[in-house]
């Protein structure tokens, strides 16, 4: 079983669509999604359309529930916020009906996700560092807890016998028996970790193997698509930047 597990999206159709082709072309057969399906990009509904044809099983980001005014967006900068309230005008009934649905946290086999956090979910509080990551191991019971939401990607591994956690250095891991293991899956559509490229997590649940995967997408057509939209050109010129 090939799971893809894809986050932070913010409607970056072109990044999307290259994950999509990527994880397909690996033999992903189940696609799961971290929140913040919407925001900052130019295209919400073709990606919440093409996550619908993939048959996607989807949790809420901060940036999906700003939208459709069920958390508030007042904490938010001020290209995050005009990206919110341009996405509102955009959106279709269908669409809107879509986030409405979309729960806080879901369990799929042995992975639960959460956008922010597994303490708190609805608090949107960060994960930067080792100590908070630690905390979370308290707030999920499967082997594989999965977050988004800071749009950098990291592997911590804890192990069930004491309790001791540390992040992995590299790009994958395989997962060991009384080991679990939170993730930050990285962000699709708008990273931030000085590297551009879309980033997903493929999980190989017959290889035991975690594995970050980043996909070279038109990222000038994702910059053209925000410009003639009208939206803080910010959010174009920070693309080709990973920031
Ligand atoms: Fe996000």
């Amino acid at each position: 079983m090939k799971i893809a597990i894809l986050s932070d999206i913010h409607s970056n159709i072109e990044a999307l669509e290259a994950v999509a082709k990527d994880a397909k072309e690996w033999g992903a057969c189940q696609w799961l999604v971290v929140g913040d399906i919407v925001g900052y990009g130019a295209a919400p509904s073709e990606c919440i359309e093409l996550l619908r044809k993939l048959d996607a099983r989807c949790i809420a980001g901060n940036h999906d529930w700003g939208v459709i005014e069920k958390t508030s967006i007042d904490y938010f900068n001020f290209a995050a916020r005009q990206a919110v309230l341009w996405t509102r005008e955009q959106l279709s009934s269908q669409s809107r009906e879509y986030l409405e649905g979309l729960p806080l946290t879901l369990t799929h086999g042995e992975i639960r996700l959460s956008h922010a956090n597994f303490i708190s979910p609805e608090s949107w509080e960060y994960v930067f560092t080792l100590y908070q990551a630690r905390r979370q191991f308290d707030g999920f019971a499967t082997r594989l807890g999965v977050i988004g939401h800071s749009h950098v990607p990291f592997i911590i591994q804890a192990s069930e016998k004491d309790g001791r956690a540390e992040q992995v250095m590299g790009e994958s891991v395989k997962w060991k028996s009384g080991s679990r293991y939170l993730i930050n899956a990285g962000s699709v559509g708008q990273p931030r970790d000085d590297d551009p490229r879309a980033c997903y997590l493929r999980v190989d649940c017959s290889g035991r193997e975690i594995a970050f995967r980043r996909v070279t997408y038109d990222v000038a057509g994702a910059q053209r698509r925000i410009s003639q939209a009208g939206l803080p050109s910010s959010l174009a010129e920070r693309l080709p930047l990973g920031r």
